[in-house]
C-alpha cells in the first residue's frame, strides 16, 4: 500500500491549485451573488484537459486516471464548487458514459467536443415526480421505427443551458418498467427542446440549473446508448462515478473552509489571544482535520478502485455520504470559528456553507447513499 501521490498526480495538484487561485478566486464571490456562469474559466479548463480528463486521447481526453480527477476537483471546488460541479458533470455523467457504452460513431461526434471543452453536457434523469426513485421516468421516448418520439419535463439540470449535448433517459416501454428505459443523445438546438427559467438556488450558484421540456423531439434510434432498454442500468452505471466526482467536491468545500478557518483562527483574537489558542477552537479544528483526512482517503479509495477495474460501487456511495456530510458539518463551524465575519460574503465561508448542501441532495441523496451500501453489505 503506498499513501504518495505520484509526480503526475503533484503537477495536476499544483495545476489546478495554481489555476483556482488566479482564475476562480478573482470573481468567485461576485460569480455567486450575481448567478453568473463562468464561461470563460471552462473554457481554459478544456484547454487544461480537465473538461475530459479521463478520457482517452484519442477522443480529445486528457487520459488521467480518476484519482487525477478527484485531486483536480478538490483544489478547485476549495475555492469554487460551482467550477467543479460543471467539470464534474461533464466528465463523469458525459463523457465517461459516452466513452464507456457509446458507438464509435457517437464517440467522435459528440465525445469528441465534449472532451475537448468545446462543448458541454448534461445527464437529464431527475424529472419532477422522480428523483430519489429514478425508475419512475415519465419522460417517453415512443419507438417509431427509425426514430424515438420524445416527450417530458426533466428537472433540476446542471449545464442545462450552457451544455448542447444532453443525455436523456426516458421510457420506451411502460410494461418493462426499469427495463423499458432508453438512454438518448439529444441535441439542444433540437426542435421541440425548450427550456425553464434558471433556477434561483440556494449555493452552487454559478453554475446553471434548468428544467428541459421535450415536446415531440424526434431522435434518431442511432443516438441511442447501448441496447434498447439499457437506460436505466445506464444512469446507474454512470452514477457510480458521478457520486466520486461529487464526493471530491465535498472534499474541496470541507477542506476549502478549513483551510480558511484554521487561518483566521491564528490571526483573529479574543481575549488577549489568537482563537486558535482556546481549546474550543482547538477541537473544532481537530475534528474538521480528520474528518477531511477520512473523507479524503474514501474518495482515494473509491478512485483507485475504478482505476483497477475493480466494483467501487460501495466505495464511491460511502466516499460521497461521508464526504458531503463532511463539508456539510465543517462549513457550518468554519462560519461558527469566524463569528460575525463568517456571515458575510467576503470570508467565504457562508458560500461554501450554501454550496455544502447540495453534495448531500444531487447524485443521489445521503439516504440513498445509505440504500446502496446497506444492499451492497448485505447481499
Ligand atoms: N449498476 C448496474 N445496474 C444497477 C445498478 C448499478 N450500480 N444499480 C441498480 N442496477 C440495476 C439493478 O440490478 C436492477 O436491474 P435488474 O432488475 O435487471 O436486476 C435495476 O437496476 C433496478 O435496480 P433496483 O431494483 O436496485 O432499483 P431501485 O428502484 O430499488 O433503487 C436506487 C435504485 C439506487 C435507489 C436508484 O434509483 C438511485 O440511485 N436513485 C437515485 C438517483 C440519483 O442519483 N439521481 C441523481 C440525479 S443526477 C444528478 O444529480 C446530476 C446533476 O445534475 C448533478
Amino acid at each position: 500500500m503506498d499513501f504518495e501521490l505520484t509526480e503526475e498526480h503533484l503537477m495536476i495538484q499544483k495545476a489546478a491549485r495554481d489555476f483556482a487561485q488566479n482564475e476562480l478566486l478573482p470573481g468567485v464571490i461576485d460569480r455567486d451573488e450575481n448567478k453568473t456562469f463562468p464561461a470563460e474559466q471552462i473554457r481554459q479548463l478544456g484547454k487544461l484537459g480537465f473538461m475530459g480528463m479521463m478520457v482517452d486521447p484519442k477522443y480529445g481526453g486528457g487520459g488521467m486516471d480518476t484519482i487525477s480527477y478527484v485531486i483536480a476537483m478538490e483544489e478547485l471546488c476549495k475555492i469554487d464548487a460551482s467550477t467543479g460541479v460543471i467539470m464534474s458533470v461533464n466528465n463523469s455523467l458525459v463523457c465517461w458514459g459516452l466513452e464507456a457504452f457509446g458507438t464509435e460513431e457517437q464517440k467522435e461526434k459528440y465525445l469528441v467536443p465534449l472532451a475537448k471543452g468545446d462543448k458541454l453536457g448534461a445527464f437529464c434523469l431527475s424529472e419532477p415526480e422522480a428523483g430519489s426513485d429514478a425508475t419512475q421516468q415519465r419522460t417517453t421516448a415512443i419507438d417509431k421505427g427509425d426514430y424515438y418520439l420524445v416527450n417530458g419535463t426533466k428537472n433540476w439540470i446542471t449545464n442545462a443551458g450552457n451544455g448542447s449535448i444532453y443525455l436523456v433517459m426516458a421510457q420506451t416501454d411502460v410494461s418493462k418498467g426499469h427495463k423499458g428505459i432508453n438512454t438518448l443523445i439529444i441535441e439542444k438546438d433540437s426542435e421541440g427542446v425548450t427550456l425553464g427559467p434558471p433556477e434561483n438556488k440556494l449555493g452552487i450558484r454559478g453554475s446553471d440549473t434548468h428544467s428541459i421540456m421535450f415536446s415531440d423531439v424526434k431522435v434518431a434510434k442511432k443516438n441511442r446508448i447501448g441496447e434498447d432498454g439499457f437506460g436505466f442500468k445506464f444512469a446507474m452505471k454512470t452514477l457510480e462515478g458521478g457520486r466520486i466526482g461529487i464526493a471530491a467536491q465535498a472534499l474541496g468545500i470541507a477542506a476549502g473552509a478549513y483551510e480558511l478557518s484554521l487561518q483566521y483562527s491564528k490571526e483573529r483574537k479574543t481575549f488577549g489571544e489568537p482563537i486558535s489558542n482556546h481549546q474550543a477552537i482547538q477541537f473544532k479544528l481537530a475534528d474538521m482535520a480528520t474528518e477531511i483526512e477520512l473523507s479524503r482517503l474514501l474518495c482515494y479509495k473509491a478512485a483507485w478502485l475504478k482505476d483497477q477495474h475493480e466494483s467501487y460501487a460501495l466505495a464511491s456511495s460511502m466516499a460521497k455520504l461521508f464526504a458531503s456530510e463532511t463539508a456539510m458539518r465543517t462549513s457550518i463551524e468554519a462560519v461558527q470559528i469566524h463569528g460575525g465575519y463568517g456571515y458575510v460574503k467576503e470570508y467565504h465561508v457562508e458560500r461554501m456553507m450554501r454550496d455544502a448542501k447540495i453534495t448531500q441532495i444531487y447524485e443521489g441523496t445521503s439516504e440513498i447513499q445509505r440504500i446502496v451500501i446497506s444492499r451492497g453489505i448485505l447481499k
